[in-house]
């Protein structure tokens, strides 16, 4: 028997936990409904290299450790976690079935779906689906999305979670989370970004994720190998130090003055030539010829001047993403700290908006 988990039960208390390849995130928010959202609190721990790669946990105890940490900074009452697995080891796709179906016809539909595309012996699997609303054009049918992992993946989060004392009640994909902290975002734009394409460009320490959405629905995704740790591996070489403290030398701003012009503008200019190619990729592999919006996530979007400069060469309006905005922050919450991390907690804030879902 294969086991279909429900995707997220409204859990009383939920925290979002990102865990990537740079560090480990953690966001809670309350609120919802009829008032706004607030942000209760969020914590961000570096990870050391390799103890995350290429979106799998290579290192259990190191990663439990420093999620650990992150709930040490985090404060005492966090039981229940949301986790995600990168889309790379998820396989999802949407199907159409009649609508009115009873929970295990449907259960049943899907497996026989999911038995036709998925590469594993469904017992090897974690399988599970979500009823996306009405078939557009086909009535009394409904879309469908199923999303399917080896199941090891998924245990690898239960257990660094678990390790840390928390319980892993949600496992999304990471893609779907960033949709849902998008859908925040989006709401900030001109008539809330409507009938508009919208580029999410999340530029992370090893990848950049180019995704088109049109109204909620993601048309496009490209992923490339181009991220911030490349330039903290320059600034490493051009001032003699090591990585770690490159790192954190960039992040901290304390770099010498020709660090702007020597390295970061270099940087910044590969990156905005990185996205007029995705651009390019995506109006040659689709019907689509405009891009509206540019937003910019991710850890590297926080670097000075970068919208100007992606802006300037795409010559698409780019803004930061800051999910966070119009919400209200608990007193222990800096508002310009979570201005400069909110690019990099898009993952952790659509976990952590799984408290909500119906
Ligand atoms: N203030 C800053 N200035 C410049 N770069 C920064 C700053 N803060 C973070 N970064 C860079 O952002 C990157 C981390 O971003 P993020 O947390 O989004 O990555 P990740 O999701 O862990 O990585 P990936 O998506 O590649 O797995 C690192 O390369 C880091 O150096
Ligand atoms: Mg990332």
């Amino acid at each position: 028997m294969i086991d279909i988990p429900r995707f997220g039960s409204r859990a009383r208390q939920l925290a979002g936990l990102d865990i990537s390849s740079s560090s480990v995130k953690l966001v809670e928010l309350s609120g919802g409904d009829k008032e706004a959202y607030k942000v209760e609190r969020y914590a961000i721990e570096p990870l050391p290299r390799d103890a995350v790669v290429d979106g799998n946990i290579a290192n259990l105890e190191v990663v439990s450790e420093a999620v650990k940490r992150a709930l040490r900074r985090f404060g005492p009452g966090v039981r229940n976690v949301a986790v995600a697995l990168p889309a790379s080891l998820v396989i999802t796709k949407r199907i159409i079935l009649p609508d009115g179906l009873r929970e295990q016809e449907m259960e049943l539909s899907v497996e026989t779906e999911a038995n036709q595309y998925i590469p594993f012996a469904l017992d090897e699997v974690n399988l599970d689906f979500q009823v996306i609303g009405p078939a557009a054009g086909s009535p009394g049918e409904v879309d469908v999305l199923i999303a399917a992992s080896r199941k090891d993946k998924v245990e690898d989060r239960v257990a660094v979670a678990q390790v840390a004392g928390l319980r892993a009640v949600v496992v999304d994909v990471e893609s779907l989370a960033i949709e849902a902290a998008l859908e925040l975002v989006c709401r900030q734009l001109p008539n809330g970004g409507r009938d508009k394409v919208i580029g999410l460009v999340d530029i992370g320490a090893n990848v950049m994720n180019v995704a088109m959405f049109r109204n909620r629905q993601q048309v496009y995704s490209r992923e490339q190998a181009f991220g911030g740790n490349q330039l903290t591996q320059d600034i490493a070489r051009h001032f003699g130090m090591s990585p770690e403290e490159a790192e954190a030398a960039k992040r901290s701003d304390s770099l010498p003055d020709t660090y702007g012009r020597e390295l970061m503008r270099p940087f910044m200019d590969s990156l905005a030539l990185e996205v007029s190619r995705a651009l390019q990729f995506f109006f040659t592999s689709t019907q689509f010829n405009q891009v509206d919006h540019l937003v910019l996530a991710g850890g590297c979007a926080v670097m000075p001047g970068l919208c100007d400069v992606v802006g300037a060469r795409t010559q698409i309006e780019t803004v930061v993403a800051n999910p966070f905005a119009g919400m209200t922050l608990a007193a222990k919450v800096r508002p310009k700290n979570l201005l400069a991390d909110a690019p990099s907690l898009m993952v952790a804030c659509g976990l952590a908006l799984r408290r909500f879902d119906a």
